[in-house]
């Protein structure tokens, strides 16, 4: 119920189009009454041809016994009882429909907008999820809730709440109908009512359960999916098309069953409801048969009574479905607003400061960290380093030893568990995210790049870069010349993670990103490795360009590259193992010396 009160609350801005709807759909019951009020006439006067021409009753108000005729709304040319009910039913119907088709946009334009800022909000939240977050919650996982669980919301609160509405009223009208006919045979007919319906809650609550599931086997599907499609050139290379195809159709199989239990719980209300209707109109019928005989009861209204019944019968139908719907969309928003109250491990202190520019020193102040996602995993200890204002550090070591989880401290994508981390004598957790990402580039490995334009690309970190700005980047990160051998040069979409470009051109893009965004501290972390060796040659000159000027951390798998560093900084098995020049460390005899040794003995191997 928490979930339905703060799904409830992102319609909130949208009541008037609520309440709107909600008289208009009152006018539906309203109508609906009606047309059941002219059956009785219809079959006692207008197929009777010895009826008289009386005036039309067509109910009596409750307290005061006041008689309301069908005369006092239909203009007077009319009296005639055949025109005067063609008349009538015309006019219901079409101010029915009317008022049915509006409310119904009305409705859904609630749920639709409400739906659109719950999902601006959960993807705002995700957005500025930290990396932990990613690490717990598969992309394709998110993606699915984001789409998959919102559309099941989106579903309730539009759809299902017109036909709530319009049900409701509907069965308000011809309760009032049938009550006034005959109240105690009205209450009769409805004893079967709590069979019905307590079932149908009890059922409710089951759905909720399977519509989970079934949400989280459509993730899993959608991960195999995402895997495959990104991943489809491994999938070829390796042959694993059959097992990849294995894969889907288990988990298509999963949610297929899940689905199906969905219907069998979903399904089972109508006919029950259906089953207990024909129960009751049997007993009516036996009833009527007595009432028509001794003349207490006309056929037309033995008839009207029944046919309100039974149209009574139709949204007590609908509402269980709906509830059923309901109660799938509470499942499906679970998820939903686990997100949005999902606990953030990085988060900007009240009162933190913004670091507006960067002047003195990197600190790392006796640092210890594991990653929060496996408390057992890899550990680092008493790391204590200072980077000062315009030095190049160079972080080397073997693979696996910390050298990017290191550096991804200084930017803040993980907190320390003991120690400090200071820029400019200040602990980064009491400074605000994003002045203190400004002052940091980064050109991994690995780089992202969106399918967009190169222009677009380049631009990323600074969207109101001039077309100059841009240019002047791309030129000094040596990438003008490629691009403008591209088709439509700057305008070039680049592909899904700037497929169409070479490893080496994407590389010098993501400088030219760097260059262009022009913050003070750079990470390269291995910015050159699997590169072939002419455009490893072209991608360090632009980086030599990025490096002017800048105080820089780099992370270089091969030695050569961090010769020239002001520092060397050795890591192993996640602790500092060495530290100094290079000359200091390759006559010292350590790992430094060791790892460069081996580095030359391979570029001996591969001449
Ligand atoms: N997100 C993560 N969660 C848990 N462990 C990680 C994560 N990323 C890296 N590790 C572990 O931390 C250690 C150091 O990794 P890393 O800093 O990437 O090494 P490298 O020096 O090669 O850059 C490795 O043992 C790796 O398995
Ligand atoms: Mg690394």
């Amino acid at each position: 119920m928490k979930e339905l009160a703060r799904l409830l609350r992102y319609s909130a801005p949208y009541t008037p189009h609520l309440l709107a709807s909600i008289v208009l759909m009152g006018c539906v019951g309203a109508a609906q009454a009606l047309t059941v009020l002219l059956i009785v006439p219809v079959f006692d006067r207008v197929l009777d041809p010895k009826s008289a021409d009386a005036p039309v009753l067509l109910f009596t108000t409750p307290l005061w016994k006041h008689q309301v005729y069908l005369e006092s709304f239909v203009p007077a040319s009319l009296h005639n009882v055949w025109t005067m009910v063609a008349f009538a039913i015309l006019v219901v119907f079409a101010v029915k429909g009317l008022c049915d088709y509006t409310a119904n946009y009305l409705v859904n334009y609630v749920g639709f907008s409400a739906v659109t800022d719950l999902r601006q909000d959960v993807f705002e939240r995700v957005l500025r999820q930290d990396a932990h977050f990613f690490e717990s919650n598969s992309s394709a996982r998110v993606m699915s809730s984001i789409m998959n669980d919102l559309e099941k919301i989106q579903v309730a609160l539009s759809g299902i709440l017109a036909d709530l509405l319009r049900q409701s009223f509907t069965a308000l009208g011809l309760g009032a109908v049938v009550l006034q006919k005959d109240w105690k045979l009205a209450l009769a007919s409805l004893t079967v009512l709590p069979f019905v319906l307590v079932p149908t809650l009890r059922l409710g609550r089951r759905i909720r359960g399977t519509t989970r599931r079934a949400q989280d086997a459509a993730a899993e599907l959608n991960q195999v999916l995402q895997e495959t499609l990104t991943g489809h050139q491994v999938v070829k290379s390796f042959g694993a098309e059959e097992v990849e195809s294995n894969r889907f159709r288990d988990r298509a199989e999963r949610l297929r069953r899940r689905n199906l239990r969905y219907v069998r719980q979903q399904a089972i209300a109508s006919p029950v409801i259906e089953f207990f209707g024909a129960v009751t109109i049997v007993g009516l019928l036996a009833y009527a048969r007595q009432q028509i005989k001794s003349g207490a009861m006309s056929t037309g209204e033995f008839i009207g009574f029944v046919m309100a019944l039974l149209m009574l019968y139709e949204p007590v139908k609908r509402l269980t479905g709906i509830h059923n719907i309901f109660q799938q969309a509470l499942g499906a928003s679970q998820k939903v607003f686990e997100y949005l109250d999902g606990d953030q491990l990085i988060k900007e202190r009240p009162g933190a400061v913004r670091l507006a520019k960067f002047e003195k020193s990197i600190e790392f102040d006796n640092v210890s960290f594991r990653y929060p996602g496996s408390p057992q995993g890899f550990l680092m200890e008493g790391i204590t380093l200072e980077v000062r204002a315009g030095e190049v550090v160079a972080l080397v070591g073997p693979s696996g030893a910390g050298k990017t989880t290191l550096a991804n401290l200084v930017p803040r994508f993980y907190d320390v568990i003991a120690g400090e981390v200071r820029i400019d004598g200040r602990d980064v957790r009491d400074l605000r995210l994003k002045p203190l990402r400004d002052l940091i580039s980064i050109v991994a490995q690995d780089t992202f790049l969106f399918n967009d334009t190169v222009a677009n690309n380049i631009g990323y970190g600074r969207p109101n870069a001039t077309e100059e700005q841009v240019r002047q980047a791309a030129r000094n990160a040596l990438a003008e010349e490629f691009i403008l051998r591209m088709p439509e040069g700057y305008n070039t979409v680049i592909g899904e993670r700037g497929m169409k470009l070479s490893g080496g051109q994407r590389q010098r893009l993501a400088i030219a990103r760097a260059l262009l965004k022009n913050s003070p501290i750079l990470i390269l972390d291995e910015a050159t490795s699997h590169l072939d060796s002419e455009s490893e040659a072209l991608v360090q000159q632009a980086l030599h360009t990025l490096m002017q000027h800048r105080t820089v951390i780099v992370i270089a798998h091969r030695l050569s590259t961090v010769r020239k560093a002001d520092k060397i900084v050795v890591l192993e098995g996640g602790r500092i193992a060495e530290t100094g020049t290079h000359e200091e460390l390759a006559s010292h005899g350590g790992i430094y010396r060791r790892l460069h040794d081996l580095q030359f003995l391979e570029a001996d191997v591969n001449l």
